[in-house]
């Protein structure tokens, strides 16, 4: 494969550390809100494609963060703007640097296609250390849009004048990884965290529990 196209969120950035780092702040229901928080950014995310609203992805993780304060009324509100700071400076994984560095020795071509804006993945790629190891960026901010629709996927053809079989498609999601199975890309589902298997018609071409089994 030539081509290799990562999901940002979950796959290369823990979204969990922001929470992480200021839990105890938050108090004991931190994990709580870190899933509520995730779980309703992606919401988000479906309802605003399907109901044509688009507002981009640094305001639907502000709106889910406000939702899941509400929810779970026992966590320390006061923390709120450092979490969305924090959202600026996610963690990334810690095969993430050497398997883009492998990839990129090897001849691949690497890039994000990410639900978040261009600010967001920019700050995050410098705050995790991985400027310059990266053909592309792609938002799919531009589109008005966001993913599973297959426009957003077509992004990555776009941006490397391919065809969607010559992209690996990698994911921690495995709604996105059915997304990407739909359009054509070869699919590698990252299962950081055994989850069970969904979408049976979408399925990918590999499974793997990290990013490192990429290069091995
Ligand atoms: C992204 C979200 C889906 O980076 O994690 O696109």
């Amino acid at each position: 494969m030539k081509f290799y196209a990562f999901d940002a969120y979950g796959t290369l950035f823990d979204v969990h550390s922001a929470v992480r780092r200021h839990a105890e702040r938050l108090g004991p229901d931190a994990a709580r809100l870190s899933e509520i928080w995730r779980n309703k950014q992606l919401e988000y995310t479906w309802i605003r494609t399907m109901s044509g609203t688009y507002v981009d992805f640094w305001t639907c993780t502000e709106q889910a963060l406000d939702f899941a304060f509400a929810a779970v009324p026992s966590a320390n509100k006061a923390v709120r703007d450092d979490l969305m700071d924090a959202y600026m400076e996610l963690d990334c994984y810690d095969e993430v640097a050497s398997v883009l560095k492998n990839l990129r020795e090897s001849g691949a071509k690497t890039s994000i296609l990410s639900n978040g804006t261009d600010t967001m993945l920019d700050a995050a790629i410098v705050s995790a250390g991985l400027d310059g190891l990266f053909d592309a960026v792609l938002s799919v901010d531009k589109l008005g849009q966001y993913k599973t629709v297959g426009a957003t996927y077509q992004l990555v053809c776009n941006a490397f004048s391919c065809l969607p079989e010559d992209v690996s498609f990698q994911s921690s999601n495995r709604w996105d990884i059915a997304g990407a199975t739909r359009f054509g890309f070869r699919t590698i589902w990252v299962n950081r965290t055994g989850q069970p298997d969904e979408y049976p018609d979408m399925a990918p071409a590999k499974i793997v529990s990290d990013l490192s089994a990429l290069t091995e």
